[in-house]
């Protein structure tokens, strides 16, 4: 197919740094190395939000057919989708929202139902526990939806049990470094943590690595977001204890591409797509571990038998070339 033909998907990822968002990138190109009418362009905006919307600026001017996006904060993402919306081409919005209804779909977990598992897992050792249970909260980057929304449905719960106490709160930037100077902090002030709900595992890694410097990484219990099944991923971390638990965050990456196909089709998608989440402990941790082993190993083949795909295609390239060469001379 001519690449003026194909059809063309512009991802704008708010930045690849870490391995939550190098997965949706993967499972984004997997899926759309399965068309061969797709053309997928990521562009990275390196965690800086004039660069996302400069990025949104090319996708629009290069007349991509459909634009998803990733945005790093809410509001100074908003304008540049309604914009994209109203000069024809349609935008996805995946994991992170914008403030408002004005794009073609989201697709994405529910993030207050994320917080909503955290606050009912801590809740349910209510009964085995003497006393108030005394909580830290280290939320993810302010301005960006997961962490409002992650935070809304933890307390919702939170609020409805007398012993649960929420003593201190630390706004993270979603990365490993935003926690430790002020968990460091509050451990020297208040010696009785009994949780740490963390908004993702990487902060959550970090939270316990503080615990551990000063010898309270097993009186402390942590609870992170994302559960991906990589080295130190949530799942691992579940397994080596350093969690309690962790609440599943699918990326979404290849329903996006799906739903993007879907929608320039014209076929019926809904506005808000919303995938599943669930809480992952040591109960079921391993089976977890076995089903998205098998998921790798199946998008480990498939790249595999593109792979092999590409190679006889080049070489039936050269080989119709040489023919040519021949039946000329
Ligand atoms: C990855 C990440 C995840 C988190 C998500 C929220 O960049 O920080 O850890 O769940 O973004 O948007």
């Amino acid at each position: 197919r001519k690449e003026k033909d194909k059809i063309k998907i512009g991802f704008s990822q708010g930045m690849t740094t870490d391995d939550w968002r190098k997965q949706m990138n993967k499972s984004m190109r997997l899926e759309a190395s399965l068309h061969d009418d797709v053309d997928l362009a990521i562009l990275d905006a390196d965690d800086d939000v004039e660069k996302q919307l400069t990025d949104i600026e090319t996708l629009i001017r290069n007349r991509s057919d459909i634009i998803i996006v990733s945005p790093i904060q809410s509001r100074p993402l908003t304008a540049v989708v309604e914009k994209s919306v109203k000069a024809g081409i349609p935008v996805i919005v995946i994991d992170r929202k914008i403030e408002n209804e004005r794009y073609t779909a989201y697709i994405g977990a529910d993030n207050i139902e994320v917080g909503r598992n955290a606050g009912r897992y801590i809740a349910s050792v209510i009964p085995h526990h003497e006393g108030g249970i005394r909580i830290v909260e280290i939320k993810g980057l302010k301005g960006s939806s997961p962490a409002y929304e992650r935070s809304l449905g933890f307390r919702q719960i939170v609020n409805r049990f007398e012993k649960l106490k929420v003593v201190a709160s630390i706004d993270g930037n979603w990365e490993s470094e935003s926690v430790k100077a002020p968990l460091r902090n509050i451990l020297k002030q208040d010696k009785d943590i009994d949780y740490v709900f963390c908004h993702n595992d990487r902060m959550a890694l970090s939270a316990w690595e503080v615990a551990r410097e000063k010898g309270v990484e097993n009186k402390i219990k942590f609870i992170g977001v994302d559960g991906l099944n990589t080295r130190n991923g949530g799942i691992q971390l579940v397994q080596d204890k350093v969690l309690q638990a962790t609440i599943f965050y699918p990326t979404g990456g290849n329903e996006a591409i799906k739903l993007a196909l879907k929608i320039l089709n014209k076929d019926p998608v809904s506005k808000n797509n919303i995938l599943g989440t669930t809480v992952i402990d040591s109960v079921n941790a391993d089976i977890m571990k076995n089903q998205l082993d098998k998921i790798d190993l199946q998008q480990a083949s498939i790249e595999n038998q593109l792979h092999k795909l590409s190679e006889q295609e080049k070489k039936y390239a050269t080989q119709t070339n040489l023919i040519k060469i021949l039946t000329f001379s």
